[in-house]
């Protein structure tokens, strides 16, 4: 199987809020922000492995700052770390302010996603090649937070 860059499965999304969007404190509702970050995370895991993938795990979600009605939120997802068959993806989310040119950091998250073969199985994904000093800090960095995890899976999950 070829390996992939981490720029061959970046996806870069685009939305904008409208009232329908948002929660009693009239800026964005969490629920949509976190179902937009698992469609982009989905859609760049899908990429890398040019398979079917399921959502099994977001590791992180940190909601940095608000978003307010009007305002453009810019979503990019991109390929952490990739196990054998499982793929961590870091999205980070910016609110735009139209008039002003604004952008703000909103949201971060990673997420783990799992390739799936044509029975449903898990399946091989391709090895990540790591082309920047960004790119492999954000590998150490997805690596131990996936350590860490499978450390707690064997606690909590009996
Ligand atoms: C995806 C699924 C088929 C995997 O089955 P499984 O029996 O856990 O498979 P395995 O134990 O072989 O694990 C497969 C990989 O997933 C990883 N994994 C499984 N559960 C995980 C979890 N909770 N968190 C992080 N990684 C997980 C394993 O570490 C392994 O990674 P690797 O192959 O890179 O080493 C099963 O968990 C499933 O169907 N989950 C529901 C998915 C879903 O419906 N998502 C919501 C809608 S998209």
């Amino acid at each position: 199987m070829k390996n992939k860059k981490v720029s061959d499965s970046v996806i870069e999304m685009r939305e904008m809020v409208m009232p329908h969007h948002t929660n009693p404190q009239n800026t964005i509702f969490g629920g949509t922000v976190m179902s937009w970050i698992d469609i982009a995370a989905a859609m760049c895991a899908a990429k890398h492995c040019n398979k079917p993938v399921v959502t099994v795990h977001v590791d992180e979600i940190h909601f940095i700052s608000p978003i307010k009605v009007g305002e453009h939120v810019l979503i990019k997802a991109s390929v952490n770390y990739v196990g054998k068959s499982s793929i961590v993806v870091g999205v980070k989310v910016q609110s735009e302010n139209p008039y002003f040119n604004e952008i703000k950091t909103t949201t971060r998250a990673f997420l783990t996603f799992v390739a799936l073969d044509s029975n449903g199985k898990p399946t091989e994904v391709p090895r990540l090649d790591l082309e920047t000093e960004e790119e492999e800090r954000r590998y150490e960095n997805a690596k131990q937070r996936v350590a860490a995890a499978k450390e707690l899976r064997k606690n909590l999950i009996k």
